[in-house]
């Protein structure tokens, strides 16, 4: 209870292209909520990706595979009071809405972190794009793979426009 009462136990679910600035927007989430009382964790698909969800590759059987296991995880940490913040492509409708029935609507927060596809070729922060377009990398999002745009999310962070500091006050100011 108390004054971040509202905050707790949601699930920010960010959706957007590799490369958007989910991950960056995560964090920096928490580092500006870290003086507050608020129990706070981020699951970024690189780092389960790594791990628990190794198994996986970019079919969209299993991303539908990768994001079932996630919804189920952060559904153990939204039960347990934390606000979750998953930060994974989580490229189309159908897979969307296979989180949001895991977790239930109630405290489901869709976050589309949108950013233009040539922005993102751009900054290509981790060189997958460039493989991606010379055929090296199949199945990539948003090359060879589809991404359907949230018809309806609840925040737009357009990372064109906005900076990260102002990114993170704009959601924040939505949830509290
Ligand atoms: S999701 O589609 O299943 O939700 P997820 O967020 O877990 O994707 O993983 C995306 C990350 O995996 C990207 O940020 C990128 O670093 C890496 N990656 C490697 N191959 C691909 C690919 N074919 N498509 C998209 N991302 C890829």
């Amino acid at each position: 209870m108390g004054k971040n009462k509202d905050i707790n136990a949601k699930i920010l679910w960010f959706t957007g292209l590799s490369g958007a600035g989910k991950t960056t927007i995560a964090y920096g989430i928490k580092e500006r909520l870290k003086q507050e009382n608020i129990k706070i964790i981020v699951l970024d698909g690189d780092k389960l990706r790594k791990g628990i969800n190794k198994d996986l590759g970019f079919s969209l059987e299993d991303r539908k595979e990768n994001i079932r296991r996630v919804a189920e995880i952060a559904k153990l940490f939204k039960d347990e009071g934390f606000l979750t913040i998953v930060s994974f492509i989580s490229p189309t409708k159908e897979i969307r809405d296979l989180a949001k029935s895991i977790v239930s609507e109630d405290g489901f927060v869709e976050v589309f972190i949108d950013a233009p596809l040539e922005k993102c070729i751009q900054r290509d922060v981790k060189g997958l794009y460039k493989r991606a377009i010379s055929g090296e990398i199949s199945n990539f999002t948003g090359i060879n793979s589809p991404f359907e745009r949230p018809i309806n999310p609840d925040i737009t962070i357009d990372t064109d426009k906005l900076t990260v500091d102002e990114s993170v006050e704009k959601i924040i100011k939505i949830l509290i």
